[in-house]
Formats: C-alpha cells, sequence, structure tokens
C-alpha cells in the first residue's frame, strides 16, 4: 500500500502558518504589558500609574478656608453651579503655595462665550449673547461680575447714550437746561431706545416758553417777538438747540 502524497503546494502554505504562528507568540511576549488580563481585560498595573499622578484640581471645598468671601456671594448668584475651578484652572499648586503659585484669571472677552455665546445646542432660556455684537471691544468683567453675574441695567443717563449732544449742551448758555425741558421721553426710551422712541419739539412754543416776548421766565433770558422772528421757519433752522447761539 502507498500513502497518498501530499499535495506539495501545502508544504510552503504550513510554512507560512508556522511563522505566522511563531510572530503572534512572540508578539504577545513582547507587545502585551505585564499585568494585562491580571484582573479582566485590564492593564492591572494603569490604576496605580493614574493614581500616583500629581492631582492638579483641588476642588471647591479647598478654596473655602481662604476664600470664603468669594464663595459666599457665588453660592447665591447664578453661578453657583460653576465650580472655581472652572474659571480659574487647576488650583491645587495655588493651595500648597498660595502666595508663589497664582491660579490664572479668565478676564478677557475669549472665555465666557464658551458657555455663553449663541449655539442652538444649549437649554432654552439659557443666557446667551452673541461675542461679536455685544457690547464688543470691552471685556465681559467691566459690565459683569463673575462671581455675581447679575444683570446690569442699561444706562439711564440721557448722556450715558447721547454722549456728544450732552457735552455739547454742557459748554452752552442751554447748559442748565435738562434734556426732558424739551423733549418727552417715556420710561422705556431708556432700556430700549430703538423701540420707544423719545419725542423732538415741534413747533417753535417750545422755544416761546422761555424767550417770547411776555414768556414767564426769568428777565435775564434774552426775548424775541415770536411772530416775527425767524419768519416762517422753526427756530432750530438757525439755532442749534443742543449750543444755541446769536450771531452778533
Ligand atoms: C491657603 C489659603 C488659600 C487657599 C486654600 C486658596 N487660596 Fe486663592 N489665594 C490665596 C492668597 C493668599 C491669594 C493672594 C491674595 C492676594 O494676592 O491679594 C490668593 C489669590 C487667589 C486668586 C487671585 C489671583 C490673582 O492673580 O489675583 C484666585 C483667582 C484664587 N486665589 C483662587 C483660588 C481657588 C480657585 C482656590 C481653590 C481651588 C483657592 N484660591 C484656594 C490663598 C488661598
Ligand atoms: C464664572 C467664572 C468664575 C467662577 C465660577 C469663579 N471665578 Fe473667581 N474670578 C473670575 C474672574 C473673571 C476674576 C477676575 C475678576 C476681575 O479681575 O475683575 C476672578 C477673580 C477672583 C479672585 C481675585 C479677587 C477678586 O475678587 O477679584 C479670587 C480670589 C477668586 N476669583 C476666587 C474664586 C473662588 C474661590 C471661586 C469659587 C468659590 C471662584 N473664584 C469662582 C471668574 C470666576
Ligand atoms: C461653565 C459654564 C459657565 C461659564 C464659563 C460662565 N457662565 Fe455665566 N452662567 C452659567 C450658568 C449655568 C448660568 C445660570 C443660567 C440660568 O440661570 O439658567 C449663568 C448665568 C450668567 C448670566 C446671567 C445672569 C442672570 O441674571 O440671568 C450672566 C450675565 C453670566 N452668566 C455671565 C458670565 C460671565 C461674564 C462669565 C465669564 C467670567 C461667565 N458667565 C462664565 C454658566 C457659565
Ligand atoms: C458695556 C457693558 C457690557 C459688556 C462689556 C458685556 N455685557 Fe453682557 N450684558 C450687558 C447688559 C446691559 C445686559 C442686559 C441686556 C438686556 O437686559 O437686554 C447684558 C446681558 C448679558 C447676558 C444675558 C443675556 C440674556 O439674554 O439673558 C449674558 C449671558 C451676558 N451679558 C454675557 C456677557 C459676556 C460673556 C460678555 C463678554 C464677552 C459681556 N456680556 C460683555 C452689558 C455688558
Ligand atoms: C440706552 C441708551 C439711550 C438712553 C439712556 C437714551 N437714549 Fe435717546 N436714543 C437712543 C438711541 C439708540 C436713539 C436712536 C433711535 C433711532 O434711531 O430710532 C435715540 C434717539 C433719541 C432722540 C431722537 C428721536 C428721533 O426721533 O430722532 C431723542 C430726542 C432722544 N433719544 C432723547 C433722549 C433723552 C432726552 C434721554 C434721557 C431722558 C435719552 N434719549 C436716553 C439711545 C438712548
Ligand atoms: C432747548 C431744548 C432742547 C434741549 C434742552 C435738548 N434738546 Fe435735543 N433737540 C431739541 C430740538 C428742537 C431738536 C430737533 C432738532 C432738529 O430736528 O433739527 C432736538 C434733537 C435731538 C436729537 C435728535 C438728533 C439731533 O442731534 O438732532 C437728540 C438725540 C436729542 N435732541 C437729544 C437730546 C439730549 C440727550 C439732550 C440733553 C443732553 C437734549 N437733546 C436737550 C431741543 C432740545
Ligand atoms: C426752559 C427755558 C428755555 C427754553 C425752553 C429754551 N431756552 Fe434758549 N435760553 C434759555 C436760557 C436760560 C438761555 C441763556 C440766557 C443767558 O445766557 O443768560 C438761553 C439762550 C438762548 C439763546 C441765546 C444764545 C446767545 O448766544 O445769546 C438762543 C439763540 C436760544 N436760547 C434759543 C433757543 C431755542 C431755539 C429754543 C427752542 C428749541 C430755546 N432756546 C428754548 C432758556 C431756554
Ligand atoms: C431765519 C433764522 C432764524 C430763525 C428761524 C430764528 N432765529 Fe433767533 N436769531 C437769528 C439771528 C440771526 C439772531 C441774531 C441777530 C438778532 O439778534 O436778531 C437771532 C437771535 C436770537 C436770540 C438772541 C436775542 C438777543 O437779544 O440776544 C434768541 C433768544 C433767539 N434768536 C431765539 C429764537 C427763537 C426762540 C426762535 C424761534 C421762534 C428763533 N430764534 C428763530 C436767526 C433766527
Amino acid at each position: 500500500m502507498s500513502v497518498r502524497k501530499i499535495p506539495q503546494q501545502l508544504v510552503p502554505l504550513a510554512l507560512i502558518f508556522a511563522v505566522a504562528l511563531a510572530a503572534l507568540f512572540i508578539a504577545r511576549k513582547l507587545l502585551v504589558p505585564a499585568t494585562f488580563g491580571d484582573i479582566g481585560y485590564y492593564r492591572a498595573a494603569a490604576v496605580g500609574e493614574i493614581a500616583s499622578q500629581p492631582i492638579a484640581y483641588a476642588g471647591s471645598r479647598a478654596c473655602l478656608d481662604c476664600h470664603d468671601d468669594v464663595d459666599q456671594i457665588k453660592r447665591q448668584s447664578k453661578h453657583r453651579s460653576v465650580s472655581c475651578e472652572v474659571c480659574h484652572g487647576d488650583a491645587a499648586k495655588h493651595v500648597e503655595a498660595p502666595d508663589q503659585v497664582k491660579p490664572i484669571k479668565p478676564i478677557g472677552r475669549g472665555y465666557c462665550p464658551l458657555c455663553h455665546g449663541y449655539d442652538p445646542a444649549r437649554p432654552t432660556g439659557f443666557p446667551q449673547i452673541n461675542p461679536d455684537v455685544h457690547n464688543p471691544g470691552r471685556a465681559c468683567m467691566s459690565c459683569h461680575n463673575a462671581h455675581n453675574p447679575m444683570l446690569p441695567h442699561a444706562p439711564e443717563e440721557c448722556a450715558a447714550c447721547h454722549r456728544q449732544i450732552a457735552s455739547q449742551k454742557t459748554v452752552s448758555r442751554h447748559a442748565t437746561l435738562t434734556c426732558t425741558t424739551c423733549h418727552e421721553t417715556p420710561e422705556g426710551h431708556r432700556s430700549t431706545p430703538n423701540l420707544i422712541p423719545a419725542e423732538k419739539p415741534k413747533t417753535k412754543e417750545l422755544c416761546g416758553r422761555c424767550h417770547a416776548q411776555g414768556a414767564d421766565s426769568p428777565p435775564e433770558i434774552p426775548r424775541v417777538d415770536l411772530e416775527t422772528h425767524g419768519g416762517r421757519y422753526v427756530c432750530w433752522d438757525c439755532h442749534y438747540p443742543h449750543f444755541p447761539e446769536a450771531a452778533r
């Protein structure tokens, strides 16, 4: 009886298989970390290694010893849920040596919009702004307090928004007149000026209140004949009301 010969193409195949098998064993020995498998599909040594890394964050409680004043304020504020180190960065080194290591202070305009910049994914009602148009050019902190971010009131003084007119009036003969002497200004104009406009005078009788011949006003105020002076024009066609001058 003759044994059937092994097909000769199997010999190189078997060889390749043997080499691959050997390579796998060598790779396992060389590449798989020593403690892999000790506690399941993990590298057991990783736990100790991570635990031995220096701790960078101290946690909010660590700040209380020395900055209780800040915490007292923040605790009552809308930022109560935002931890100190979210804004000030890892501060463990600072806790150890407060005088040598200072935490960062995010005082520019770049940081706050990470939470407050418009993003449709944020919850409805979350306070959001577009940093490109929301009071550009000034640090957020010049109007908002990071530890107590209340919404500041819009400026109420007329001069806060109409600076140039107010400055001109200050050095004019009308310096003592308040803006509202001549402008009826609804309360809402001070906070939403584009929706609620202020009134502009319409007739020369306004000026006549002080400048007409028989007007009930202090005698040192110069008088004109309201009927004839200026003809058919309104007074402010010739006199700028915020800096009135009489050409002499
Ligand atoms: C052991 C006391 C101590 C602890 C704990 C401590 N700080 Fe301070 N911190 C200081 C001192 C002291 C200063 C310096 C005050 C100064 O310069 O007027 C300071 C200053 C700061 C400043 C201002 C830095 C600057 O450049 O003006 C920040 C921000 C700050 N700490 C944040 C933190 C945070 C966040 C924590 C908690 C993780 C913390 N601190 C924990 C003592 C401490
Ligand atoms: C929303 C971000 C934010 C959070 C949260 C925050 N801070 Fe601040 N903190 C700032 C900014 C911004 C400044 C700088 C203010 C400035 O210069 O006008 C600052 C300033 C400070 C200062 C310097 C002194 C001062 O009042 O200006 C200390 C100290 C401080 N923070 C501690 C803390 C501690 C402690 C906590 C947690 C209880 C905390 N901060 C939480 C943003 C934050
Ligand atoms: C980690 C996210 C986070 C960061 C960073 C952050 N805030 Fe806030 N901010 C909040 C949360 C949360 C609220 C409360 C939202 C609410 O009431 O629904 C809030 C509320 C506010 C409000 C609205 C207060 C009100 O009365 O409606 C202002 C203004 C504000 N933050 C300003 C700032 C400024 C300025 C900075 C930068 C120093 C800053 N925030 C950084 C999370 C953040
Ligand atoms: C010139 C002052 C000023 C500056 C600078 C400023 N804000 Fe404001 N911010 C205001 C005023 C005033 C309001 C209230 C507006 C209102 O009532 O409609 C406000 C409102 C907000 C609100 C609430 C928006 C809402 O609809 O609830 C957030 C959040 C805010 N600001 C964040 C910021 C951030 C972040 C920066 C810096 C990038 C910044 N602000 C810079 C004056 C300022
Ligand atoms: C918060 C900013 C702000 C404050 C505060 C403010 N104004 Fe204005 N005012 C504006 C803006 C913006 C306009 C331009 C509105 C427009 O173009 O429709 C305006 C327009 C006017 C106009 C011109 C109306 C027109 O028909 O052309 C008058 C008059 C005026 N303001 C008077 C006042 C007086 C008086 C006060 C104080 C009692 C005042 N404003 C306070 C922002 C303000
Ligand atoms: C003596 C009365 C008088 C006083 C006081 C006065 N205004 Fe006027 N103002 C006018 C008249 C009249 C006009 C209309 C001018 C026109 O239509 O050409 C005007 C126009 C304006 C306008 C429209 C833009 C412009 O320059 O024409 C603004 C804004 C304005 N006033 C703001 C103010 C503010 C803010 C103050 C206070 C700082 C003030 N006014 C004080 C009489 C006055
Ligand atoms: C509430 C009173 C009052 C009203 C209203 C008023 N003025 Fe006057 N006006 C004065 C006073 C006060 C002076 C300064 C008198 C002085 O210098 O002793 C003055 C001075 C003037 C002068 C003289 C300036 C100079 O160089 O001599 C002119 C012109 C003038 N006003 C125009 C106007 C016009 C135009 C209006 C209407 C838009 C107006 N005034 C509304 C009180 C008023
Ligand atoms: C056509 C331009 C014109 C008009 C319109 C006009 N004025 Fe005059 N106003 C003048 C000139 C020019 C002078 C200086 C010469 C003079 O005294 O007649 C003057 C002078 C004045 C003086 C100073 C008088 C003095 O004795 O010092 C007052 C006050 C005055 N005008 C108020 C008004 C009032 C109020 C109105 C609206 C009823 C008005 N003007 C309309 C051109 C005008």
